[in-house]
């Protein structure tokens, strides 16, 4: 547990999920930045707080706050019943923007472009008139300038802590469109990718040499009617593909990002007729009872900007607990990375499927 001191209040602060020995800590500069300018504002949206440190500080100054993260509104909530505060702002997820109407908005700069762009499109959109992209020096986008200023006028403050913000003040009702949802046409499937989505303009290297090997993983499972959890699904490549090879299967899609797992629903609709699905927005497979045949997943190696694979640890952990008897676990990962040992220590049988130059399909079971 972390104490930030901040605007004359003292909260203690979780990051949930990451392993007390990494030194992590659940805001950073650019968050404080946030806080220390909206301290004079009567109202402000808040959107891509990691993990609930803008919620709880600025809770009096909150009209709404808006994440794609599962995992960061969890956060959130932790950290708002540890600080014993009761939100009085809507929480959204960024499919429901329809919902927000302010005048000032902040958001905590996101990794990807094309969703900084459908979260201004968006906002615009709604009305908003000031907007403010906060973010550390090191994680600036080259271009982020430039492109703000299509928009309208754009303040940079002086670098505190190494942190920034742009202030965009919109000048125009009119925006370019991001572009998504945007559809593509991947191994035969129709695939539909809202803005955040990982490998949203095109197939993952990882996913299709995974998906070379579908047709022999599928021989191996036994059960004619398996349930199967597409782990950290994104668009849901992988559990339409499976889903094509095995049809009397029952899919399940996990992921953390509101965006995926709209993109896994629009993604079904365009390609399955069946109703043999169900889709979850959430942290892995936290919860979920012991009764999948097959988890498969190609799992993150990062969490906003940092990159772990503490989240690879706490998803195959909860993959083991969600396996039924005689359940297996496949995964394809980066060759460097150490999965093997890791799900060694966990499963009595790990295997390598098969490996290229970049990446390995490891299978585990008990
Ligand atoms: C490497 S991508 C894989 C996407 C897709 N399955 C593919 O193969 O192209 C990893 C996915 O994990 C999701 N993710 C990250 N952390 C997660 C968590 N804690 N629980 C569930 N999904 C998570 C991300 O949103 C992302 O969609």
């Amino acid at each position: 547990m972390d104490t930030l001191n901040i605007a004359g209040r003292t909260l203690k602060l979780v990051r949930p999920g990451t392993p007390a020995k990494l030194p992590l800590r659940p805001w950073d500069a650019a968050d404080e930045y946030i806080i220390n300018e909206a301290q004079d504002l009567a109202k402000i949206t808040i959107i891509n707080d990691g993990f609930g440190a803008l919620g709880c500080v600025l809770s009096d100054h909150i009209d709404h706050w808006i994440s794609d993260s599962a995992c960061a509104s969890d956060a959130l909530n932790s950290n708002l019943n540890r600080n014993g505060i009761t939100a009085q702002f809507h929480i959204l997820s960024p499919m429901q923007m329809q919902n927000a109407n302010g005048e000032v908005a902040a958001i905590k700069l996101p990794r990807n472009a094309s969703y900084n762009h459908y979260l201004i499109e968006q906002l615009i959109h709604q009305g908003y008139r000031e907007i403010w992209f906060a973010g550390m020096m090191k994680h600036l986008p080259k271009n982020l300038l430039s492109f703000l200023q299509q928009f309208g006028n754009v303040q940079r403050l002086p670098f505190v802590k190494k942190a920034t913000i742009f202030k965009l003040a919109v000048d125009t009702p009119n925006v370019k469109s991001s572009g998504y949802p945007k559809q593509l046409n991947i191994h035969g499937q129709t695939l539909w990718t809202h803005a955040n989505v990982f490998g949203r303009d095109k197939l993952d290297l990882g996913a299709e040499f995974f998906l070379q090997h579908f047709k022999s993983i599928q021989s191996q499972c036994q059960k004619a009617q398996p349930k199967v959890a597409d782990l950290c699904a994104g668009s849901g490549i992988l559990g339409l593909k499976f889903k094509e090879l095995a049809p009397d299967s029952e899919l399940h899609f996990y992921d953390e990002s509101a965006m995926a797992i709209e993109s896994c629903q629009l993604s079904w609709q365009a390609n399955q007729t069946d109703s043999n699905v169900a889709f979850h927005w959430q942290d892995g497979l936290e919860n979920a009872e012991p009764v999948f045949d097959l988890i498969l997943c190609n799992p993150p190696f990062h969490e906003n900007n940092t990159v772990s694979d503490h989240i690879a640890r706490r998803l195959f952990k909860q993959a083991k607990q969600a396996l039924a008897e005689q359940g297996q676990l496949y995964i394809v990962a980066n060759r460097h990375l150490p999965y093997q040992s890791v799900l060694q220590r966990m499963f009595k049988h790990v295997n390598q499927v098969a490996q290229n130059k970049k990446f390995v399909i490891l299978h585990a079971h008990d």
